[in-house]
């Protein structure tokens, strides 16, 4: 599977998400639809986009009993995307039930990709309030091993968890990484980050881009940059 660069499409409405794309012209970039736009269009957002030729990672971040991740993957797996993801926090038997709901009749799938720990999750949070007392980087190294071991596709982690990641799972297992920045671009509320450069050397498979890109004063060619720095 090549690298490439997916846009995170933050927007709040399809009109200024298509008006966005539009830009591209020809260009079809590999989106990201999030939590935001999913809600406040539902998934007719997802034809939409879908039916210009895009590729689309869904990112809902599923989380909850076995049963019901199962019946909402099930119904995701009727939507064409090509990428998916859960809370690796929800347990191997609900990754594994995940999967079961994903798996289309004809054994086709999306991928399916775990959150490990968020990235605005800290060691203090972790320890005083989720009770866990393990370094941060042992945690989402052993809910990456956990998502493998549920048969998933990969995980989404900081860039620079890529490489430790890929020791652990595989060269093949997918690192999707956010917290991708320009060295002269504005941080925003992102605290480890890495340009999109370093991010290929350390070994993401993927980098998810918002600001830097729907941000920019010229999208495409931030876009376009992104895709020199990571993939060529
Ligand atoms: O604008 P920016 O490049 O910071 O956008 C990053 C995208 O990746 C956002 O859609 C954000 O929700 C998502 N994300 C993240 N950190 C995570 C998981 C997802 O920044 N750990």
């Amino acid at each position: 599977m090549g690298k490439d660069v997916i846009i995170a499409c933050d927007f709040d409405s399809a009109e200024k998400t298509l008006r966005f794309l539009d830009k591209f012209g020809g260009r079809k970039p590999f989106v990201k639809i999030g939590m935001e736009l999913f809600y406040a269009e539902g998934p007719d957002i997802v034809k939409k986009i879908k039916e210009r030729g895009h590729k689309i990672f869904l990112d809902l971040k599923l989380h909850d009993i076995p049963n019901t991740v199962k019946k909402a993957m099930a119904v995701l797996s009727g939507l064409d995307i090509d990428m998916c993801n859960v809370h690796a926090a929800g347990t191997s038997r609900m990754m594994e039930a995940a999967i079961e709901g994903l798996t289309r009749p004809d054994g086709t799938r999306p991928l399916l990709i775990a959150v490990t720990q968020l990235t605005s999750t800290d060691q203090t949070a972790l320890e005083d309030e989720l009770l866990i007392k393990e370094p941060i980087k042992e945690v989402v190294m052993k809910y990456a091993c956990n998502a493998k071991n549920a048969g998933l596709d990969g995980v989404v982690c900081s860039p620079l968890e890529a490489a430790a990641v890929h020791n652990a799972c595989g060269a093949d297992f997918l690192t999707v990484t956010p917290g991708v920045r320009f060295a002269d671009g504005d941080m925003g509320d992102q605290k480890r980050v890495t340009t999109p450069e370093q991010a290929r050397i350390i070994g993401s498979d993927y980098i998810v881009v918002g600001r830097p890109i729907t941000a920019a004063a010229d999208p495409v060619s931030a876009y376009e940059r992104c895709i020199k720095e990571f993939v060529s």
